[in-house]
């Protein structure tokens, strides 16, 4: 990370926290903080860009799992649909009425195909991306049980290495055109999403990654328009390359709304707006500050949250973050705030987050943050054998 936008952000991090002392102390730490005011200028700033790219923004629900602050996104013009990532992320928004949902990954568990057809149920348009043959056969089965046409959209690899077909494979359009031709199913276009461009300092460096994907991306729409398939939507983006061209009719941006630290270092015109309020809850030694946010409260896999200054992390453990004392000693019951590393799967681990702004605070639930495995006697029928594998 660079030091001095580090720096800045330890800064950022102490003011906010001195701005709002009177809440802080009124918190059951460790707890989810938001700030209304950034929340707010990062969804203009994103909202321009996209006007001024000609590509809509459809917020992936993944990031923050909020449907207030989804709700907020959708407020702004150029910001329409919504994304998510599993077929119970959808349920959940659908039940909510959210009402045009793109499932940005592949849906394959049997378990799972009931939840789609709920979302199907309540009318809302639904898109989700495939990148086999029994990924359509789940889609075919869904719009047949429902009676509802069901969009897909081919997932490329286009360069991240998860799921996806090559841009320029017989697989591509062999998909393209099963899903075409298949009752029910209504081809949208194509995705194609990297996290390869998201943590890159240099805007030089992440225009050459948008470059890439758009080169796979353009492949892959002309091999499927050549055979006269229809590429409507072209999906993908993230928040690190939000700014760059990469051929898209729409970004599904997930991050840029909350920020965190590994983000917020890299300088996009982005500023972390999520923190987390932790207590000192032992000065076990002079130079030694115990809070009480450890990795229950903050994801880990990026490293330590960033502090404010006078505090360096050295120890996560499930309760705690052990920090040395480099400035003005803290005392035990001091409240402060730090900002997360990784933001969508620190969210994924707690249940609301106070939301303050303009003197108002107020307590928003992560209500989209659903998770379960229901046993079932029977999900919707097996698909027949012509979505499946010959291999
Ligand atoms: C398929 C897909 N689309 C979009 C995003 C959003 O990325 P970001 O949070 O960087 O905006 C992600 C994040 O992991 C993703 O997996």
């Amino acid at each position: 990370m660079p030091r001095d936008r580090v720096q800045d952000l330890r800064e950022l991090v102490a003011s906010v926290a001195a701005d709002n002392r009177d809440l802080l102390y009124r918190l059951q730490t460790p707890c989810l903080v938001a700030e209304g005011e950034t929340i707010d200028e990062n969804c203009r700033v994103a909202s321009e860009t996209a006007l001024r790219l000609g590509v809509r923004i459809r917020p992936h629900a993944k990031a923050h799992k909020c449907s207030a602050l989804l709700r907020r996104q959708l407020s702004l013009p150029g910001v329409e649909g919504v994304t998510c990532a599993t077929a119970l992320e959808a349920q959940t928004l659908a039940g909510l009425g959210f009402d045009d949902i793109l499932i940005a990954n592949e849906v394959i568990a049997r378990g799972s195909r009931d939840a789609l057809v709920a979302v199907a149920q309540t009318g809302a348009e639904l898109t989700v991306a495939v990148d086999s043959r029994q990924g359509v056969g789940v889609i075919a089965r869904v719009a047949e049980s429902t009676r509802r046409e069901v969009g897909v959209v081919v997932d490329i690899n286009v360069g991240g290495g998860r799921c996806g077909v090559a841009p320029a494979s017989d697989e591509l359009w062999e998909l393209a055109e099963l899903a075409f031709a298949t009752d029910g199913i209504r081809l949208e276009g194509i995705m194609g999403y990297t996290g390869q461009g998201n943590y890159l300092a240099s805007r030089h460096e992440r225009l050459r990654v948008a470059a890439d994907v758009k080169s796979r991306l353009d492949l892959a729409a002309s091999a499927l328009r050549r055979r006269g398939l229809p590429v409507k939507t072209i999906t993908g983006g993230s928040t690190g390359l939000f700014d760059c061209d990469q051929g898209l009719t729409e970004a599904q941006l997930g991050s840029y709304v909350l920020m965190e630290g590994r983000y917020g270092s890299v300088g996009l015109p982005f500023v972390p707006a999520l923190f987390c309020a932790a207590t000192v809850i032992s000065r076990p030694r002079s130079d030694h500050a115990i809070l009480d946010c450890g990795w229950k409260a903050l994801s880990p896999e990026f490293g330590f949250p960033i502090l404010p200054p006078g505090l360096d992390p050295v120890a996560f453990s499930d309760e705690h973050l052990r920090c040395r004392v480099t400035g003005t000693p803290p005392q035990v019951g001091d409240v402060l705030l730090v900002i997360p590393a990784h933001l969508d799967p620190t969210m994924n681990l707690h249940d609301r987050m106070v939301l303050f702004e303009a003197g108002r605070t107020l307590e928003l639930t992560i209500d989209l943050r659903r998770r379960g495995s229901v046993l079932r006697e029977e999900a919707i029928d097996p698909e027949p054998a012509i979505y499946r594998f010959d291999h």
